[in-house]
C-alpha cells in the first residue's frame, strides 16, 4: 500500500494558496518528498478535463427515502433534526477502517458517502426542508485532490454537489460548512434540535452549544421503529441479499475439501469473495463453526479444523451494495451424511424451526415464533431423556435454556439485529404485520465439556436459520434457495460436489 500522505509536507498547504486551510491537512512524517515546489503546485491546477456528470436520474431508492423523510417531519414538527453518516475511522498512521454509514442516514437518504450530514429544518409554514451536507469533489486549485489522504486522486472519484443533488432528489451542500450554517441557523431561527447520537462524536462537539442531548433518545428510537415494516424495494433489496448468499453457501459446499485441508478460514474466505463480488460485504462477521466450536453462538475466529464426520455450521450473510443484510444459518455435515445422532438433532431444530415459520403471519405475536420452537425442543429434550417433565413445568422454567441457548430470532434489514432501538412494546410485545422481516433461527447446543449429556452428544451444535417475510396472508421465506431438510442437504450437497 503506497502511503497516502507520503507527498503531504508542512509546507504543501502553505504553498498552495489560501484555500488550502480548508482543505483537511494530515501532516506525516517520513515522507520521501521534503517539500513542494511553487512549480509543481502551479503545473498540477490545471490540464484536467471537465467530468462532471449531467442529465443523471434519481437513484430508485429515493422517492422511498423521501417517505420516510415525511414521516420523520411530521413525527417532529418545528424540530430542527440531524442525522449524521459517521465518520472515518482511523486503523493506523494514514489508513482508515472500510467505512459503513449509520443505518439511519442510509435509510433517510439512499447515500452512502462518509463524514455526510442530514439536516432537516424546520420551515415556518410547517414540515421541513431536507438538506445532505456532503464533501464535495476535491478542489484542483488548493492540491487537496493529491495531496490530502481524503483526496480523490488517493480514494476514487466523488459526485459533486450537483451530481449527488440530481441522485438523492434533495439539495446538497458542502459539509464543511455545516457546523457554521447550523450555527448561524440556530442563532436567527431557534428551534428544539435533536440530534442522532454516537455516530459523529467531532460533530456532537462543535455543536455543543447549540444543543442539549434532551429528546434525542426519541430521536433514535422513532429512527429504529421506522425500519420496523419494510416497503417493496426494501423487500426487494433483503431478497437479493439471501439470493447472494445462497450462492455464497453453494460456493462453501464446491470448497469443502480445500477447507478440510486448511481451516475454517477457508470457509470464511470463500463466503467473502461471494459478498464482495455480489455485494458491499457480509454483513456480520461470517461464523464459521466446525465441531465443537459450533457450540459457541458467535464463533468468528473461524481458525479450527475442518473435520469429515463432523458438522460445519455456516452463520453468513451478504450485504448488498444498498446496505440490506441477509442473515441465514445451515448446518452441514462435512463429509455430505448425516451420521445417526447428527440426523436426530439436526431433525428435532427442523421441526422446530418449521414450528417457529408456520407462526409468522400478520396478526400473531412477535413472542409466539419464538415459543412455537421453544415447545418442540424442549418435548424433543425430554423425549431424550436430557430434561425431566413434565413439558408446561420445563417450558415454564425454561430449562431448555441449557441447550437452546438464544432467542429464536430477531427483525432484519439495514442492520442484521435491526430497529434495536425500538420500544419493547414495539418489538418484542408487538403484533406482527406485513412488511415485517425476521429471522427463525432455533439451535440446540451440547458443550464439549457439558457432563449432563451422554458423551456422544458432547460437542455438537446444530441451528437452522432463514429470513421471513410476513406478508398479507402468511408469510415467504426469503432464503428459500437453500435446502432445510436434512435429506435436501445431502442431496444438494452430493449434487454440488460430484
Ligand atoms: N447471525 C448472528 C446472529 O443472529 O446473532
Ligand atoms: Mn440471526
Amino acid at each position: 500500500m503506497t502511503a497516502a500522505t507520503d507527498d503531504r509536507t508542512e509546507d504543501a498547504g502553505g504553498t498552495a494558496g489560501d484555500e488550502a486551510e480548508e482543505a483537511p491537512v494530515r501532516s506525516r512524517k517520513n515522507g520521501l518528498y521534503p517539500a513542494l515546489s511553487d512549480e509543481l503546485a502551479e503545473v498540477m491546477k490545471s490540464g484536467w478535463d471537465d467530468t462532471e456528470l449531467h442529465d443523471l436520474l434519481p437513484a430508485e431508492q429515493s422517492a422511498y427515502a423521501a417517505k420516510r423523510r415525511a414521516a420523520l417531519s411530521e413525527r417532529f414538527p418545528g424540530e430542527r433534526l440531524v442525522v449524521p453518516a459517521g465518520r472515518l475511522k482511523t486503523r493506523a498512521n494514514d489508513c482508515d477502517y472500510p467505512f459503513r454509514p449509520s443505518s439511519e442516514y442510509v435509510h433517510l437518504t439512499g447515500d452512502q458517502s462518509e463524514n455526510a450530514v442530514l439536516v432537516l429544518e424546520p420551515r415556518a409554514g410547517g414540515g421541513h426542508e431536507a438538506a445532505v451536507y456532503l464533501l464535495p469533489r476535491s478542489d484542483r486549485e488548493n492540491g487537496e485532490f493529491w495531496l490530502d489522504g481524503q483526496g480523490e486522486l488517493w480514494v476514487g472519484r466523488r459526485h459533486s454537489l450537483t451530481e449527488a443533488e440530481a441522485l438523492l432528489g434533495l439539495p446538497t451542500r458542502d459539509v464543511r460548512k455545516v457546523v457554521a450554517e447550523l450555527a448561524a441557523t440556530a442563532d436567527e431561527q431557534p428551534a428544539p434540535t435533536r440530534v442522532l447520537r454516537s455516530h459523529d462524536a467531532e460533530l456532537e462537539a462543535a455543536l455543543a452549544e447549540h444543543t442539549t442531548k434532551h429528546g434525542d433518545e426519541e430521536l433514535r428510537v422513532f429512527l429504529s421503529e421506522l425500519r420496523l415494516v419494510k416497503d417493496e424495494w426494501e423487500i426487494g433489496q433483503l431478497q437479493a441479499a439471501c439470493d447472494a448468499t445462497a450462492n455464497g453457501f453453494t460456493d462453501v459446499v464446491r470448497e469443502l475439501a480445500q477447507a478440510v485441508a486448511t481451516s475454517e478460514r477457508w470457509i470464511e474466505g470463500t463466503f467473502f469473495r461471494r459478498a464482495r463480488v455480489e455485494g458491499n460485504d457480509v454483513g456480520y462477521g461470517t461464523i464459521c463453526a466446525a465441531g465443537a466450536h459450533a457450540t459457541t453462538l458467535h464463533w468468528v475466529r473461524n481458525d479450527g479444523p475442518v473435520r469429515p464426520g463432523e458438522l460445519l455450521l455456516l452463520d453468513a450473510g451478504v450485504e448488498t451494495h444498498t446496505l440490506y443484510t441477509a442473515d441465514v444459518t445451515r448446518t452441514l455435515p462435512i463429509d455430505g451424511a448425516f451420521n445417526a445422532l447428527q440426523r436426530r438433532i439436526y431433525d428435532a431444530v427442523y421441526d422446530a424451526q418449521e414450528a417457529g415459520i408456520a407462526a409468522v403471519r400478520p396478526g400473531a405475536r412477535y413472542r409466539d415464533f419464538h415459543e412455537a420452537a421453544q415447545r418442540v425442543l424442549t418435548e424433543r429434550l425430554i423425549e431424550w431423556g436430557l430434561l425431566e417433565g413434565p413439558l408446561e413445568r420445563a417450558l415454564e422454567l425454561a430449562l431448555q435454556r441449557r441447550w437452546t441457548l438464544h432467542g429464536t430470532g430477531h427483525m432484519l434489514g439495514l442492520e442484521v439485529h435491526d430497529c434495536a432501538h425500538a420500544r419493547t412494546e414495539e418489538y418484542v410485545d408487538c403484533v406482527l404485520e406485513p412488511g415485517m422481516v425476521l429471522t427463525v433461527e432455533p439451535g440446540l447446543y451440547f458443550q464439549a465439556d457439558d457432563l449432563t449429556v451422554p458423551e456422544e452428544y458432547r460437542g455438537i451444535g446444530v441451528r437452522i436459520e432463514d429470513d421471513i417475510l410476513v406478508t398479507a396472508d402468511g408469510n415467504r421465506n426469503l432464503s428459500a434457495g437453500l435446502p432445510r431438510t436434512a435429506d435436501g442437504i445431502e442431496s444438494w450437497m452430493s449434487g454440488l460436489r460430484g
